[in-house]
């Protein structure tokens, strides 16, 4: 039985950042599914498709991450999967109380599903999706942060 995480996200659009939090993920996991959420309260600069495909160009030589898009609840998308666990990044301890919230209500909606973090590499800690949007409609340089598929599109 492969143990399955589910990787939740806006990914509007995946950073390197996500993609190191992804490997990460993938020493203690044996198949990462990559949720890509709707969210359509943000105002997503990206539709829905494009980030999904997106996350897909950047992991199409790995057959152990899929990436699927969702609309509704977490536990729900990780329960479809058949994922025992939530896979989440933290970058600095400005990150942990927003996390904490998180995992604390997913637990509450389904006690079977556990949170786990993993510590995002220093080089991407100051890596946001909202950044490399700003930047990159401003004109500045996003190369090293973003997958090739991302920056074809910005
Ligand atoms: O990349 P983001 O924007 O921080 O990801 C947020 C995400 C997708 C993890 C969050 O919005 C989410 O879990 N949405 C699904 C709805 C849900 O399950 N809500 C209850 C859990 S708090």
């Amino acid at each position: 039985m492969k143990r399955t995480a589910i990787y939740p996200g806006t990914f509007d659009p995946i950073t390197l950042g996500h993609v190191d939090v992804v490997t990460r993920g993938l020493k203690v996991f044996d198949r990462i599914v990559i949720g890509v959420a709707e969210n359509p309260k943000k105002g997503p600069m990206f539709d829905l498709e494009t980030r999904l495909t997106m996350v897909r160009e950047t992991f199409a030589d790995n057959e152990n991450i899929e990436a699927v898009s969702f609309t509704g609840l977490l536990v729900d998308l990780a329960h479809e999967h058949h994922a025992a666990a939530l896979l989440r990044g933290l970058r600095a301890a400005s990150d942990f109380e927003y996390e904490f919230q998180m995992a604390t209500m997913n637990r509450h909606l389904d006690e079977r599903i556990e949170s786990v973090f993993v510590m995002a590499r220093e080089d991407y800690t100051f890596v946001s999706s909202r950044f490399i949007r700003e930047i990159s409609e401003m004109g500045g340089d996003v190369t090293s942060l973003v997958p090739t598929p991302v920056l074809s599109r910005l």
